[in-house]
């Protein structure tokens, strides 16, 4: 049976699994099932992850083994590796600051950091922690236009040149664990509590301080008297626009004239779609399995994605990403990168940024050992002819 260090020298951790592990002890049982949840009967959640098992990698020997260069270009700037932070909600639950833990860390490897709407940092707050961050920023449509504009402002004010659009939780999926601890939006169940109770770290790093950190974005529109975490819920849960469709996309892409990317992509012809309406790029995504439950695995949509797109947007994708080795298959199937979400997460959680940087450290060095394994030479190589 596999054992797992449980100690706090994040220097020791040596896989997102172990990371994992870890966070799992922190976490009180409401936080984690947050983190790792995903819809209904997690179908897609474990599709995830099957898809990348059921892909094998080619070898060929007798290949010198240079350092394999992995930096790429994303959106016109280099990315020193082909990943970035993807966008997460209600960070500061996992660990105190936890979006600017991740920003820090994203900058410390000069890699892109995509801040949620519903982050507990602000935008402002995100750049004046990480000046040199490359920094993008993740919508959801507001029906507010008033509102969405300014924070389309802030982002632009704050440096932000590259727009990430969510487009798969216009409805929010069925989570029935949210549900299940929660007596009401604002009270635990008994049993959550108690076992609060039994978490006394998280309880003092997180609780007792401040309680629940609040929504930094939306505060200044959340009325004066509602400003707490449960307020700033309400507010986006009334605010989010469930209407969102392609002509309010082209309508966005009027107003935003840095890069723009659409994510929740998991069909050929909306990846057409996000090409007509002069796009970017997209991310190939099913919000790891928090939403469709029965949507296609990421990896699967982008093998018919892919060759439709044809390198005309370039393809991010995220969903499932623990190894290096998953990676090297994304990249070998048509991503140009890939977006990491519970994987830093589960860093943080485990150890705030030493733990988020733990987890790009170890993906990195699994990466670039997997492609020398392969005998491929670099990344620009790969292509499917390299997997089994
Ligand atoms: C706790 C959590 C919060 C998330 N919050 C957001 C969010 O605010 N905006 C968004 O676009 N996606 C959000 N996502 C989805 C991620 O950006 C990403 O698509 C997904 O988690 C990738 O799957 P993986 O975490 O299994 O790699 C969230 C995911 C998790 C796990």
């Amino acid at each position: 049976m596999r054992r797992f260090y449980t100690g706090r020298n994040m220097s020791r951790v040596q896989s997102v699994a172990e990371m994992t592990h870890i966070a799992r002890r922190r976490l009180p049982d409401f936080a984690w099932e947050y983190l790792w949840g995903g819809a209904e009967e997690e179908l897609t959640l474990n599709a995830n992850r099957e898809a990348f098992q059921q892909i094998g990698l080619q070898s060929h020997t007798l290949v010198a083994n240079h350092p394999v260069p992995l930096e790429c270009e994303l959106f016109g700037k280099t990315s020193a590796l082909p990943m970035a932070i993807g966008p997460s909600g209600f960070n500061g639950m996992l660990w105190p600051q936890a979006d600017l833990a991740l920003a820090k860390s994203a900058a410390s490897k000069s890699i892109p950091f995509v801040l949620s709407t519903v982050s507990n940092a602000s935008i402002e707050q995100v750049r004046a922690a990480a000046p040199e961050l490359n920094f993008w920023f993740q919508l959801y449509a507001l029906k507010d236009k008033d509102i969405q504009e300014d924070l389309l402002q802030r982002a632009r004010n704050a440096g932000v040149d590259t727009l990430v659009v969510t487009s798969d939780a216009l409805v929010v999926g069925n989570r029935e664990w949210d549900r299940r601890n929660f007596v009401n939006p604002r009270q635990l169940t008994l049993r959550n509590q108690l076992n609060v109770l039994m978490h006394p770290g998280w309880l003092r790093k997180i609780m007792l301080p401040s309680g629940l950190p609040t929504m930094g974005n939306l505060n200044p529109y959340v009325p004066e008297n509602e400003r707490s975490a449960l307020g700033a819920m309400k507010f986006i849960a009334s605010q989010l626009d469930p209407l969102l469709d392609w002509q309010k996309l082209a309508e966005i892409r009027q107003q935003w004239s840095g890069k723009l990317i659409l994510k929740g992509v998991l069909h050929p012809d909306d990846a057409l779609k996000a090409m007509d309406l002069g796009l970017d790029g997209i991310v190939v995504t099913n919000h790891g399995g928090r939403q469709l439950d029965g949507a296609s695995s990421s990896l699967q949509a982008l093998q018919r994605i892919a060759p439709v797109v044809d390198g005309r947007l370039q393809i991010l994708l995220d969903s499932g990403i623990r190894r290096g080795a998953d990676i090297v298959k994304a990249r070998a199937l048509g991503a140009d990168a890939v977006l990491l979400a519970r994987a830093t997460l589960f860093g943080v959680a485990a150890g705030g940024q030493a733990g988020a940087t733990r987890v790009l450290d170890l993906l990195q060095e699994e990466t670039a050992r997997c492609l020398n394994l392969m005998g491929c030479q670099n990344l620009k190589d790969l292509s499917p002819n390299w997997l089994l």
